[in-house]
Order: C-alpha cells, then structure tokens, then sequence
C-alpha cells in the first residue's frame, strides 16, 4: 500500500485511495455519482425548462404544490419549481443515509469501508461546524417531507378527474406509485422513528407508550429498508417527471385504462 502512495508521488499524482481489499469496492460510489449526479442535473434542467410540467389532471411532482409566484432575478424568470424543490431537496440532502452515499462519492471522505482518504483533512470537526452543522435540520426538513406526501397524495387523487369525468390513465398509477415510495422513504427515516419512539422511557407503562412502542417497531421495520426506498422514489420521482413531461409535450400519449 504505502508502495503504491511513493508511486503516486513520484509520478506527481495525487495518491489513490489505498486498500486491501479486493473486491469492486468503488461500484457503489461510481453508481451513486451517476445516479445522484444525473437526478441533480435533471432537476436543474427542468426547474429551468418551466414547462410541459401538467397535462389534464396530472401534475409534475417537480412543480407541485401548484403556484402562481414566479420571479424574475436579471431578466431570467425564475421558475416555482426552484422554492418548491428546496424543500424536498433539503430531505434528501440531510438525510443520513444520502450522507453516507455522497460524501463517500463525492468527496472520497472516505470513498468505502476499510479504504483510505486520497486527500486526508488535517483537522476533523465532523458536524459540529458550518457548513454540515446544517445536517442538523434534517428533522425539520422531515416535517416538511411529511406534508410534501400529503400534497402528493392530493395529486394522485386529482388525476382521476379529469375533465370529461372519472378516469384512470398510466399517469394515474405512475403518481400513485411515486407517492407510495415516498411515503416508504419519508416514514423510514431515522427522524421519525425518533419521534415516534424516542424519549419514552417505559414502552408498556401507559396506552400512549403501548401504542408508540407499535408504531416504533413498524417503523423500525421500514427503517431497516431505508436506502433502498431512498433510492427507489429518487428513481420514481425522474420517472414521473418525465413521463408527464412526455404526456405534456406530445411525444408520447397517455395510456388509458377506462
Ligand atoms: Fe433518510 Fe431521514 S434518515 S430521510
């Protein structure tokens, strides 16, 4: 290893991660940078695009709640999707989990278990310090996920009604699906298993606590799958936009069931 570090020097590269093991290690942060990067370029294209984000009921996940604010900062016109992205945006990005996938892929802090830091810092304060102090709001970016689904769910609903009465099309159940994976992401996460079960300190004392012990243990159910809604409604949510976005600019039409 420490061979492979005097190599890097002399040939004036910065020194490569260093590790025993022998296994495809880097896959999982490579994925994560293509699959991460990807959504964050996507959202920014769309957030700027400030079209093709509705069509009949159904409505973008990216643009809703629908609203009429739109600004205008040195002759660009900004689109709502920018707020209203924050405030999902904020979830994903404080979200213990995602923490474990980015800063292993995109700051290589370190890139995998058992794999050294090609540029190790000289001083660690964790998150005690701006900027990751900021990691600490995750709880209240909970509380705003947790009224995104309620929102969501409203919008699944509306897209049954369609203006010649009551129907269900493919969106219908793409919007469906995408607010169920959420909901499994937003009730999975580690903020609300605390809220739900935390500072009890006797789960059979009282009904409350009987019944909080319930819920905490369903959670903890959903918990253990966390990353793997994490990523399912990250995916759901593309899918979604773009197949409204599709709807909604004519490039494809919109299957209907009845
Ligand atoms: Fe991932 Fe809360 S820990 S969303």
């Amino acid at each position: 290893m420490a061979v492979r570090t005097a190599q890097s020097k002399e040939a004036g590269r910065a020194p490569l991660p260093l590790t025993s093991r022998l296994d495809k290690w880097w896959i999982k942060p490579v994925l994560t940078v293509i699959v991460l990067g990807g959504f964050g370029l996507y959202s920014l294209w769309r957030a700027f695009e400030n079209q093709f984000f509705e069509f009949g009921p159904y409505l973008t996940p990216f643009y809703s709640p629908e609203v009429p604010l739109e600004w205008e900062l040195a002759g660009w016109k900004i689109s709502p999707a920018f707020y209203i992205l924050v405030f999902p945006l904020s979830f994903r990005l404080t979200c213990y989990y995602y923490r474990l996938a980015y800063y292993r892929a995109f700051f290589l802090d370190p890139p995998a278990c058992a794999v050294s830091e090609p540029f190790p810092r000289k001083r660690y304060t964790g998150e005690r310090r701006f900027p990751l102090i900021l990691q600490n709001l995750h709880r209240f970016a909970f509380y705003a996920a947790a009224i995104f689904i309620v929102i969501l769910s409203y919008d699944a609903i509306k897209a049954f009604f369609w203006e010649d009465g009551f129907h269900m099309g493919l969106g219908t159940l793409i919007l469906i699906g995408n607010v169920l994976l959420l909901a499994l992401y937003t009730f999975s996460c580690h903020s609300f298993s605390h809220l739900i079960g935390g500072r009890l300190d006797c789960y059979s004392c009282s009904l409350v606590s009987k019944t909080r012990h319930g819920i905490w243990k369903q959670v903890s159910f959903l918990n253990s799958r966390h990353s793997l809604y994490a990523w399912a409604s990250l995916i759901s949510v593309m899918v979604t936009d773009i197949y409204i976005r599709s709807v909604a600019s004519g490039v494809i039409q919109d299957f209907r069931f009845f």
